[in-house]
């Protein structure tokens, strides 16, 4: 199925797996990608290094192009970008746009620039710094999140004609979900969540049993974990977050952002050099974006120790709606076949 998704981005189906930390490794990467879909490595907790290793071992497993999704305030930002144009990676994905600096460097490489953005407001200058492409993330959508649902801030983004693909986010599992964005407009869609939920994510099992027994009501959004506005599941540590003071808040990201300086081989004054880069150019307090340093370690705790109620979890409402563990190649099988027989035109659907 072509669309100008697949044509921008050289994948076989209009279906992006998008960036998750902690849990779009290699392996989620080249599983998506072999399936047909676009996926982006997550690389906002990685070091160069181990960027570089990543990026090697999908390059070794796949000939199919992929994409790095950086964080605009991470203090190695720049050997990232290196990393990826040294590397020839086919798209950078971010929030926050990095410097315009920056995005020149990547476009100037050939790599595409694919934001999300979770409000229309910002996509005019999301576009004026060069994405090639915008993601419209819904409210409904895992992680840091906006408060438009999907199918209005669809329509917002849609409606302004900026001359780019537009892809759906947020929400999103199957191919009813997949023919009704194509219909809308769409170029496809992007999902994060779904792909946590899939044979070769490397979430551990435990976890995953958590997410499959949520419910949507009680994926909530909380600004308790890092200052930000972020949809995780409602469980016993989330709970605990919420009810603490600040002082205590503040205690609490002093010790992970110590674990995170030791875990990035980042020194303190580049710590605070990114979270003090934050405030400037963001809406928080800088005692917000210190509490930015939690994110990464908490999460850990469930994402890659396994401890579902020790740490916090990122999830989209969708987890709610999700009963099963396919493989990649199963999952985006399924989405384009009910997409097709939904859209009952085979399989040479061009959307405008
Ligand atoms: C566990 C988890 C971790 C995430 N980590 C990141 C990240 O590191 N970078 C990023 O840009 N987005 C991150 N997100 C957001 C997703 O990339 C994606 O935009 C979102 O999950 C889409 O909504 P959906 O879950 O309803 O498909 C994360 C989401 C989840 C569920």
């Amino acid at each position: 199925m072509q669309t100008p998704l697949t044509d921008t981005l050289g994948c076989r189906h209009p279906i992006i797996q998008t960036a998750m930390g902690w849990v779009a490794t290699p392996d989620l990467v080249i599983a998506s990608v072999s399936a047909g879909a676009f996926g982006f490595l997550a690389a906002a907790v990685m070091t160069r290094q181990a960027c570089e290793d990543a990026i090697n071992m999908i390059k070794q497993q796949t000939s199919a192009p992929f994409g790095v999704n950086l964080h605009s305030f991470q203090p190695n930002i720049d050997a990232i970008v290196d990393t990826c144009i040294d590397r020839q990676v086919a798209a950078v994905s971010y929030g926050r746009a990095p410097s315009a600096k920056l995005i020149k460097r990547v476009k100037d490489a050939g790599i595409k620039c694919v934001p999300t953005i979770g409000a229309a407001k910002h996509a005019k200058k999301a576009v004026d710094l060069g994405a090639d492409m915008l993601v419209c993330q819904g409210g409904e959508g895992g992680g840091h999140t906006g408060d438009t649902p999907t199918w209005l801030l669809l329509a917002e983004v849609l409606d302004m004609d900026l001359n780019v693909p537009v892809v759906a986010c947020g929400g999103f599992k199957d191919g009813r979900g997949l023919a009704a964005a194509l219909t809308f407009g769409a170029s496809g869609i992007a999902m994060g969540t779904r792909f946590l939920l899939t044979a070769e994510s490397p979430t551990p099992d435990a976890t995953k049993s958590r997410y499959l027994q949520s419910r949507v009501g009680e994926i909530k959004v909380s600004t308790r974990l890092d200052g930000l506005p972020q949809r995780m599941i409602m469980n016993r540590r989330l709970q605990s977050l919420e009810r603490a003071s600040w002082p205590r808040l503040l205690a609490i990201a002093m010790q992970s952002g110590w674990r995170f300086k030791a875990a990035m081989q980042q020194s303190m004054t580049e710590m605070l050099k990114s979270a003090w880069r934050m405030a400037r150019h963001s809406d928080l307090s800088f005692a917000q974006t210190l509490l930015a340093a939690n994110a990464p370690m908490i999460i850990q705790q469930a994402m890659v120790a396994g401890k579902p109620d020790d740490g916090v979890l990122p999830s989209g409402q969708v987890a709610g709606l999700i009963n099963d563990l396919p493989s990649c190649e199963a999952l985006v099988d399924r989405i384009m076949r009910e997409a097709k027989s939904r859209l009952g035109n085979g399989d040479s659907y061009h959307a405008v």
